[in-house]
């Protein structure tokens, strides 16, 4: 492969990320991931691991039916189930790859109790039936960092030889370091015979918070395919951030001269969609992304930032999308002016959708002194999570707390049209709403996450709560903002019950648990 200075992106939130405990997302939301990571100018989309779970192979065969321009992937062990499997759920795309891998260290060589011989001709066997079923394959020595290099080397010329186009090198246990990365990377292309005919791949893990350097230090030695996620979502610390390594080469193009096909003005509302979507919200301090990214509060800066923006700015807001913070409407403001700020901020409404954000607009205008960008995104995304039909609708909510008195919850629920009321103890507000709740309408969810963030600053700013609950192997997760906290957590959690409904007509139980291991190298 001639090693021109274009990086190929190979986005894997939905299968490495959405691996992450806890960060299941359902059918639809990874349909909508995936298409916002296509017109991104994702190159490769790893949709998912389709052995894993039913519902991971119909996520992977709708994603490759509808993706325009990317290469869809999916995962495959190296085992001829898996990998016919896999075949199966993208081979509808335009663009199909199979992904196989096996683990090649000596800690996972013990697992599946193979000499090393005996994995070699399992490579070449499995390759090479990947490679007569499609002609893009990437084949993945896992833990390679903690490969020795001779046994790497081996394993990578007989997956070269029997057809694997892509090598990717995975940092599994995020366990190497820039230079090492690097120097691994060019003894694998002066090494092995037929290197130069393929691209090498960098998969990084960031266990020690080195997974952007060390995927950028891959590529300075001649990998030209970065494998991440929005956000940096995956296991344990996650993986290299798409966002991370894309505005790295582009902020420091003069010594990282390699370009990208990402369109980084979309980078602000696919992170903002994969937390939402994930449940794992971004942390404030995140590089490019996290809410203080561009933000100058110290005096000093901020008095720079005023007389020359590239004293303390590096990068433009713009030039990831994120609009700059401005005071958007007050109470006066009219449909015209709200239909023109979501056109600006790059949702597209009908008339009735517009109806309704406006009446809620209005309502918070009512009790916030300033409407942002930030709040009218989080009307519009509360408005997505709770439908008209769900099984349980908020109806009242009256919390009463204090030093000392317990807290009291009187609630009302519409639960299939019929309301029915209740008023309970718990101890502090939140749970005093949820023990209600529950008290209405007895499941057996357990509640894994309850998360607070503020949308904006200030004491009236409204709070977005995420909640994910779980049920025999079912996940679900909810999400609600309001001006008011325990109103916020009560709406988000009756919205995860709801969604729990929905996957129980669905689903059977267990389903959203991946059933297999990595490390199963069963035929
Ligand atoms: O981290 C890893 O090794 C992986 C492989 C399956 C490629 O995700
Ligand atoms: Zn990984």
């Amino acid at each position: 492969m001639p090693r021109d200075n274009h990086v190929l992106i190979f986005d894997t939130t939905l299968r490495d990320g959405e691996q992450s405990p806890g960060a299941t997302m359902t059918h639809d939301e990874k349909l909508e991931i995936a298409e916002l990571l296509d017109e991104m100018g994702v190159d490769i989309i790893e949709a998912g691991f389709p052995i894993a779970s039913e519902g991971d192979f119909e996520a992977v065969r709708d994603i490759a039916a509808r993706a325009r321009n990317a290469t869809i992937c999916g995962l495959a062990r190296a085992n001829i189930r898996d990998i016919d499997r896999c075949w199966e759920a993208v081979k509808d795309a335009k663009s199909p790859r199979i992904h196989t891998f096996i683990g090649t260290s000596p800690l996972h060589r013990a697992i599946p109790n193979l000499s090393m011989d005996e994995m070699v001709e399992r490579i070449h066997d499995t390759v090479t039936h990947a490679r007569n079923l499609c002609d893009n394959v990437q084949w993945s020595p896992m833990d390679a960092t903690r490969t020795e290099h001779d046994y790497l080397c081996r394993t990578v010329e007989v997956a070269i030889k029997a057809g694997a186009t892509t090598i990717n090198i995975p940092d599994t246990v995020g366990y190497t370091a820039p230079r090492e990365s690097a120097a691994l990377i060019a003894m694998l292309l002066e090494r092995v015979p037929g290197a130069d005919t393929i691209t090498f791949a960098t998969h990084c893990h960031n266990d020690l918070g080195m997974a952007t350097a060390n995927a950028l230090a891959a590529v300075e030695a001649g990998a030209r395919q970065i494998e991440c996620t929005i956000n940096g979502l995956g296991e344990r610390a996650g993986n290299t951030a798409l966002e991370e390594v894309v505005m790295a080469m582009r902020v420091r193009n003069d010594i990282m001269p390699y370009r990208t096909n990402i369109d980084t003005t979309r980078i602000m509302n696919l992170s903002r969609r994969v937390a939402t979507v994930s449940g794992f919200p971004v942390q404030f301090n995140k590089a490019i992304v996290g809410k203080n990214a561009f933000l100058h509060e110290s005096g000093i800066h901020q008095d720079g930032v005023l007389k020359n923006v590239q004293t303390f700015e590096i990068m433009r807001p713009e030039d990831i999308g994120l609009q700059a913070a401005n005071i958007v409407m007050g109470k006066h403001s009219g449909r015209a002016a709200l239909r023109s700020k979501m056109k600006e901020l790059g949702v597209d409404l009908a008339d009735n959708q517009l109806n309704d954000l406006f009446v809620r607009f209005k309502a918070l205008a009512d009790r916030k002194k300033e409407v942002y960008d930030d709040d009218l995104l989080a009307l519009v995304q509360d408005a997505d999570t709770h439908e008209a039909h769900d099984t349980l609708q908020l109806r009242r909510l009256r919390v009463t707390s204090g030093t000392d008195t317990r807290a009291e919850a009187e609630l009302t629920l519409a639960i299939e049209g019929e309301e029915k009321s209740i008023t309970l103890q718990g101890d502090g507000p939140v749970d005093a709403a949820f023990n209600a709740v529950k008290a209405l309408y007895p499941h057996g969810g357990r509640l894994d996450l309850y998360q607070v963030s503020a949308v904006t600053e200030g004491t009236d700013a409204q709070a977005t709560v995420s909640v994910r609950i779980s049920e025999s192997g079912r996940i679900a997760t909810g999400q609600a903002a309001d001006t008011d906290t325990i109103v916020a957590s009560v709406r988000a959690y009756v919205n995860a019950i709801n969604r729990l409904i929905e996957r129980r007509k669905k689903s059977a139980p267990g389903d959203d648990v991946k059933q297999v291991s990595y490390s199963d190298p069963a035929e």
